[in-house]
């Protein structure tokens, strides 16, 4: 039978994000400004971080409490040295049944065919916009659209499922809703739109940024009519819509205006070893330190059991309620979103 770890609310431990790297070859206004991650940005060492070996004892161990899905991030998750060796390891652990990574897309015309071969089942690619000038200027260097919708296909073609995420902000790139909604509307990629996040605390985040799902949701509809659709599995963190003509479906991912925090089942560890129960969480639990000690399987598990049971984390939920404190939080390209 299934381990049921479940923490302070009752929530079981289902997913675990692993990040691979804190580094990115674009520098997102909105995730890595380049005021703030210069060349002198003391990025993570190659000791600093966690070796496959122990990215694979640990996820070996949360699987054994009740992880199932495994999502690989960053920073930019495919500029990890030998990183499908690292999913060939993953793949063999009992109980995960589901391998997802999140990209920008790049590197993917290179890569797709290993990862597949190595055993991906999908991955998520983010786009803000379709245009050519905006996208160079969002991701800091000026590269455009081109070399994100190659890499969307060779991953298409190497038979990996594809998502798309688009990050929407007022005043940046709002106007592109509809345009990404129309072209990617007949594909086989399932676009997903995420509201602006208050996550880190280097991209000045203001409530005006924002624009919301239900802003999202006219902006579409009126051109092309929507109609929800149920979830797809207990937890899932995007709102499912379909196209009322049949052909196709979008995501939104409120996690401002309308919050999933109480059936939130992931746990993050960081390129570095620490196990964070919260995107927007202020401290994790290190992991690096105690296995570099000499921790053995059993301690590695009975420190997710104590971390994930003594879990309390809601902060969406509060932000919405207005009782979330004003801390200092980990960074989205520290973390992978
Ligand atoms: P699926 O497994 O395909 O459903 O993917 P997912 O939606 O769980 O993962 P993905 O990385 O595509 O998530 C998209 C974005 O949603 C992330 O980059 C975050 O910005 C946001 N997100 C994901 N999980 C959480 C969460 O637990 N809390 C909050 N606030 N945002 C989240
Ligand atoms: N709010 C919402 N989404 C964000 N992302 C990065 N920073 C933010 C934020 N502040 C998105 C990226 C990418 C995913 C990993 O998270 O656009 O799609
Ligand atoms: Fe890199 Fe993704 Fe952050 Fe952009 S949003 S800087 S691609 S990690
Ligand atoms: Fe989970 Fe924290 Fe996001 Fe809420 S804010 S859904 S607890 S990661």
């Amino acid at each position: 039978t299934k381990n049921r770890v479940v923490d302070k609310w009752s929530r079981p431990l289902r997913d675990l994000r692993i990040s691979v790297t804190d580094q990115c070859n674009f520098r997102c206004t909105y995730c890595m400004p380049k005021e703030i991650f210069g060349p002198d940005y003391p990025f993570l060492s190659d000791l600093e971080l966690l070796s496959f070996d122990e990215i694979e004892t640990i996820a070996s161990q949360f699987a054994r409490a009740g992880v199932e899905k495994i999502r690989i991030t960053g920073g930019e998750p495919l500029l990890r040295k030998g990183l499908p060796e690292l999913l060939k390891r993953l793949r063999k652990i009992d109980g995960i049944h589901d391998i997802a990574l999140t990209t920008n897309g790049i590197l993917l015309t290179k890569l797709a065919k290993n990862l597949k071969e190595a055993g991906m089942d999908r991955i998520t690619v983010s786009l803000d916009t379709l245009d050519d000038k905006l996208f160079g200027k969002i991701n800091g260097r000026g590269v455009g659209v081109q070399p994100v919708l190659k890499g969307l296909a060779a991953a298409h073609r190497a038979g990996l499922k594809v998502k798309i995420n688009m990050m929407v902000k007022k005043g940046i790139n709002e106007q592109e809703v509809l345009p990404m909604a129309r072209y990617f509307k007949n594909t086989p990629y399932v676009l997903r739109f995420i509201e602006y996040m208050d996550v880190g605390t280097s991209n000045g985040w203001n409530w005006d940024d924002v624009v919301t799902k239900k802003q999202i949701i006219d902006m579409i509809d009126r051109e092309l009519p929507l109609e929800p659709v149920p979830g797809h599995y207990y937890g899932e963190v995007a709102k499912r819509y379909q196209y009322k003509d049949g052909k196709g479906e979008i995501g939104i991912i409120s996690s401002i205006t309308d919050t999933f925090c109480s059936t939130c089942t992931r746990a993050r560890l960081s390129a570095d070893g620490k196990v964070y129960t919260c995107l927007f969480a202020s401290k994790g639990t290190d992991f690096k330190h105690f296995i570099r000690e000499g921790a053995t399987e059993d301690d590695v598990y009975n420190r997710i059991v104590d971390v994930w049971n003594k879990r309390t984390d809601r902060y969406s939920d509060e932000r919405r309620e207005n009782t979330d404190s004003k801390r200092k939080k980990i960074e989205m390209s520290y973390i992978g979103g």
